[in-house]
């Protein structure tokens, strides 16, 4: 299956995408942004880090209102919705910024 997760950086999006990549049938596509919500940047990079390496993974560093989703949405089976900033606190301030 082709699957699309948004959030694909964050801290369940990664170790979905790495469960997911367990069967050799499904082809991953990761969407995130990597956006400045209070986890340092480092982490993010270093939750996709095995993944960037995977054969079948492909990750899109983008916005989930500016991704171009021409290209990316054809032939796609499912969509795991994980882009979020989790906390109300945080959620509900000002509209953050990708880093
Ligand atoms: N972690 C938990 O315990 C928990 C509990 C309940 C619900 N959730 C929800 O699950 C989802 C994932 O949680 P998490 O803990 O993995 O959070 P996380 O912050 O680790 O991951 C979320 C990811 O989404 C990305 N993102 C946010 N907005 C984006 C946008 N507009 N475009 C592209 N990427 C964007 C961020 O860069 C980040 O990498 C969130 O919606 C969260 O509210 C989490």
């Amino acid at each position: 299956m082709k699957i699309i997760v948004t959030g694909a950086a964050g801290f369940i999006g990664s170790h979905l995408c790495e469960r997911l990549l367990r069967d050799p049938s499904n082809e991953i596509v990761g969407i995130d942004c990597f956006l400045d919500s209070g986890t340092p940047p480092w982490i993010r990079e270093r939750n996709i880090r095995d993944l960037l390496a995977h054969p079948r993974f492909a990750m899109h560093r983008s916005h989930l209102l500016q991704i171009d989703w021409d290209p990316i949405l054809p032939g796609t089976d499912v969509v795991i919705h994980l882009a979020g900033v989790p906390g109300v606190r945080s959620s509900w301030a000002a509209i953050l910024q990708p880093m």
